[in-house]
């Protein structure tokens, strides 16, 4: 697009958001219906596609492990190999299996982390990913195990997790989020200007709600650099303008599919009121 033809359409955008988000009646979809996974009901076949399906829905893995180079491109990698290498690795001292790998990566990511990603600046001994079993991405127990053993499928490996025993915690959300379908479509819509940055795990790359989380720029006082205009286009037009010292793609690029258009006004008020 010719920078005017973005003009036009950053515009446009903002003018439909703005304008006609008030106006517009506010839909209120059908609640999702939910598919009920019971834990002691999942076989090991269950747990891998349950994994798969956490891995590009609600686990936000695909945020980062993706095409674009943020981080190792897991669902493209031959991960045989990449596993094999990493529990080669002197710099890797934790216990020498490929589920032992994976769930340290989840719960310490700066254990070890590989070479070239580290945080910026930190000579990679600090992981930019975030610990999954805390806010915002909070996977329980049964869940990691399910992560973990659809990436050890992927590994050609035969998965090692316990199945989930039937007392154990059924999956804290099992609201299903099949690839490639955002969580996000199936849950209903944010209330709060918090509810809805969880909802959207800005808190994955963004230091919100605690997360200390810098893949992202801080978003203290954005409200003073951008104006609610310049919010609401870095958050649905990502790429038009890039923060100095990121880079494009990083940010997710379907903002505008997701949201509602109530939603993205919560964001904007809570980001416009984030102090610097
Ligand atoms: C905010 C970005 C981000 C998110 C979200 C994220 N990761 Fe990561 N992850 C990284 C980066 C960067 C690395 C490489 C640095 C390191 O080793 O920690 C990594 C490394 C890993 C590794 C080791 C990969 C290897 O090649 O050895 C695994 C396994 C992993 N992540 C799993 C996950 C899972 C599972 C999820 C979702 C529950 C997830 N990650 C979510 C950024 C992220
Ligand atoms: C996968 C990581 C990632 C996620 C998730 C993410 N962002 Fe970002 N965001 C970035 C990166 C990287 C930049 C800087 C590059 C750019 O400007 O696009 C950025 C830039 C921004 C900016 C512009 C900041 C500035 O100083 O110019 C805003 C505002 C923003 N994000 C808000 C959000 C909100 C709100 C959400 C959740 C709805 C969100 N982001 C989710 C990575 C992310």
């Amino acid at each position: 697009m010719t920078f005017l033809k973005v003009i036009v359409f950053s515009v446009a955008v903002l003018l439909v958001y703005t304008g006609f988000a008030n106006v517009l009646p506010q839909v209120q979809s059908d609640p999702p219906k939910e598919e009920v996974i019971e834990a002691g009901s999942l076989d090991m076949a269950g747990m891998i596609a349950y994994g798969e399906k956490l891995f590009s829905g609600e686990g936000t893995c695909t945020l980062c492990h993706n095409d674009l180079g943020r981080a190792p491109d897991l669902l493209n990698l031959d991960l045989a190999e990449e596993f094999a290498l990493r529990l080669e690795d002197p710099k890797y001292t934790g216990e020498k299996t490929v589920e032992a790998y994976i769930r340290e990566s989840m719960l310490q990511p700066s254990a070890y982390v590989v070479a070239g990603f580290g945080k910026k600046g930190s000579n990679d001994s600090e992981s930019p990913m975030p610990v999954v079993n805390a806010p915002p991405i909070e996977l329980n127990e049964v869940q990691m195990n399910a992560i973990i053993a659809f990436l050890q499928d992927r590994a050609g490996i035969v998965p090692t997790v316990p199945l989930p025993s039937a007392d154990q915690a059924p999956p804290a959300d099992t609201a299903s989020a099949s690839p490639g379908d955002a969580a996000a479509d199936v849950e209903p819509p944010a209330t709060t200007g918090a509810e809805a940055i969880d909802k959207y795990f800005c808190a994955a790359c963004h230091d919100l709600e605690g997360s200390q989380a810098d893949t992202g720029p801080d978003l203290r006082g954005v409200g003073q650099r951008l104006g609610r205009g310049g919010i609401m286009e870095a958050i649905l037009l990502p790429n038009a303008t890039i923060a100095q010292g990121y880079e494009p793609d990083i940010m997710p690029q379907d903002f505008a599919e997701q949201m509602q258009a109530g939603e993205l006004l919560l964001i904007v008020d809570y980001l416009m009121a984030l102090e610097n």
